[in-house]
């Protein structure tokens, strides 16, 4: 979030990324005491909506870095709210001020000591209310978390969600997060006083706002806490891929209908994929039937891929397949054109299917994955989907041309989330060789998952048949 009234002044540091993230023209209020577990909610909804984030804590923790950086009095009104109209406050995935990377800096004691005498004042609240009104208007909606966004800051917000926990357990997921040896108690007691300041001041407490859902999540597991958020969601119509039109989606389901009954298609964790905005499907590679597989768990919206340029030799079948989401790459040389279309089909939130293996490899093994698809997350910040498919290599061996009606299971894996990696946007090789290593870690696991359902699914039948 940039200084100044202008919604476009208002994009956050990883600017580029947020203005790419797909509108979904409604916010999702997200409040509740710290510990709650708000941050890991939204960024997980942010994730499957495709859409931008924007955690107002850390804006009015940069300001109490700022605060105490200028060695200024917490309490003193005039002088918070002089520093915080004058800050230069970007906060995406990292949080900048004046050009400073302030990430870690804003999540110490001694901020945690201070903030909330800053947030009291008045004026700075007025100050930080507009900034995040102006983000939501230049985003065209996204998923806000913080203590009074349901409340004061978009109190029509089209989802409300309150988050609550026990105390000791907010506690002891604070201490983790930090990473800190202090004792819970200690944790605890910081906690607690900071939460009765919060919910006793004058300006914009903390309560429970008008029409939010409560959430009390002390005994919840985070993908339970987003599977609850995601049912409160607004229907998926509301939320439609303008590129999944009529023709499109007949031919997909007849595909995919087949596919199902021949092969007795199970999808497991198909609400780990997105609902809108732009990502990219990565599935393991064992057989040439993976990208009909995959496609059965990604829903309602149109997946774009890359098909080896001879395909556009005959025009009629190159017209054919591009129209069904296909785009020519040449093998064997790096195809700057090909990837350019890729960035694009995700910078305009489409879906885009990669296999990270390159061709068709053999065993349980993940290994050798090329970078193409961490790069193109990192550089248009869009999530990856690994996916595991067992069976596919015994349906349509390599080599085979013939197909065999054997169970397939299809595991979806959590997002692997796109970091930002540095304001000017230049992508470190280092990250694009983490990311894909993540990835890597990630498909080895859900193939393995994959595998194993489908065992279990062997052997139930076994057992029923004796
Ligand atoms: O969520 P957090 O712990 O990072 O928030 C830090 C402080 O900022 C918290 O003590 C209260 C304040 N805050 C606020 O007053 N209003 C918000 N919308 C968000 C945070």
């Amino acid at each position: 979030m940039t200084e100044g009234t202008d919604a476009q002044d208002a994009v956050p540091a990883d600017g580029e990324r947020a203005r790419r993230a797909r509108p979904i023209s409604f916010v999702v209020a997200i409040d509740g005491p710290a510990g709650s577990g708000k941050s890991t909610l939204a960024s997980g909804l942010a994730a499957y909506l495709g859409c931008a984030h924007l955690d107002t804590g850390a804006m009015y923790r940069a300001v109490a870095l700022a605060v105490l950086q200028r060695g200024i009095d917490p309490t003193d009104a005039r002088a918070v709210t002089a520093v915080a109209e004058g800050l230069d406050l970007d906060v995406g995935e990292r949080v900048i001020v004046d050009g400073e990377d302030v990430t870690a800096a804003i999540r110490t004691p001694e901020v945690d000591a201070c903030v909330s005498h800053v947030a009291a004042h008045t004026d700075v609240r007025s100050t930080l209310v507009g900034r995040q009104r102006s983000w939501a208007r230049a985003q065209r909606g996204g998923v806000v978390e913080g203590r009074d966004i349901g409340s004061v800051v978009f109190p029509d917000a089209a989802v409300k969600i309150f988050l609550t926990a026990e105390e000791s357990e907010r506690a002891r997921r604070r201490a983790a997060e930090r990473r800190v040896a202090a004792p819970a108690g200690d944790v605890a007691a910081t906690l607690a006083r900071r939460d009765a300041f919060d919910s006793s001041r004058s300006a914009s407490p903390l309560v429970v706002p008008r029409g939010a859902v409560v959430l009390d999540t002390s005994e919840m597991s985070a993908p339970e806490v987003l599977a609850a958020a995601i049912a409160l969601l607004p229907a998926p119509e509301s939320r439609k891929d303008p590129e999944y039109t009529f023709g499109y989606a007949f031919l997909r389901n007849l595909a995919v209908g087949l596919a199902r009954a021949v092969f007795r298609v199970r999808v497991h964790h198909a609400e780990r994929v997105p609902q809108s905005g732009g990502f990219i499907v990565a599935p393991v590679h064992r057989s040439n039937l993976d990208f009909l597989l995959a496609g059965t768990a990604v829903r309602h919206r149109k997946m774009w891929f890359m098909a080896k340029e001879e395909v556009w030799k005959s025009r009629r079948l190159g017209k054919f397949v591009e129209a069904h989401g296909a785009f020519p790459v040449h093998r064997n040389i790096p195809d700057r054109v090909a990837l350019r279309r890729a960035e694009e089909v995700v910078d305009n939130a489409g879906v885009l299917i990669l296999f990270p293996e390159g061709t068709r490899r053999e065993g349980p093994m993940v290994e050798d994955l090329h970078e193409g698809a961490a790069y193109l997350s990192l550089r248009s910040g869009v999530p990856i989907i690994p996916v595991g498919i067992a069976g596919s290599d015994r349906a349509m061996a390599k080599g085979s041309k013939f197909i065999r009606p054997v169970r397939v299971d299809v595991v979806v894996g959590e997002a692997i989330l796109a970091r930002s990696v540095s304001p000017s946007g230049r992508i470190p090789r280092s990250a694009v060789r983490a990311m894909t290593e993540e990835l890597r870690v990630a498909l080895e696991a859900v193939y393995a998952e994959a595998r194993t359902c489908r065992r279990s699914r062997s052997h139930v039948r076994r057992m029923t048949r004796k």
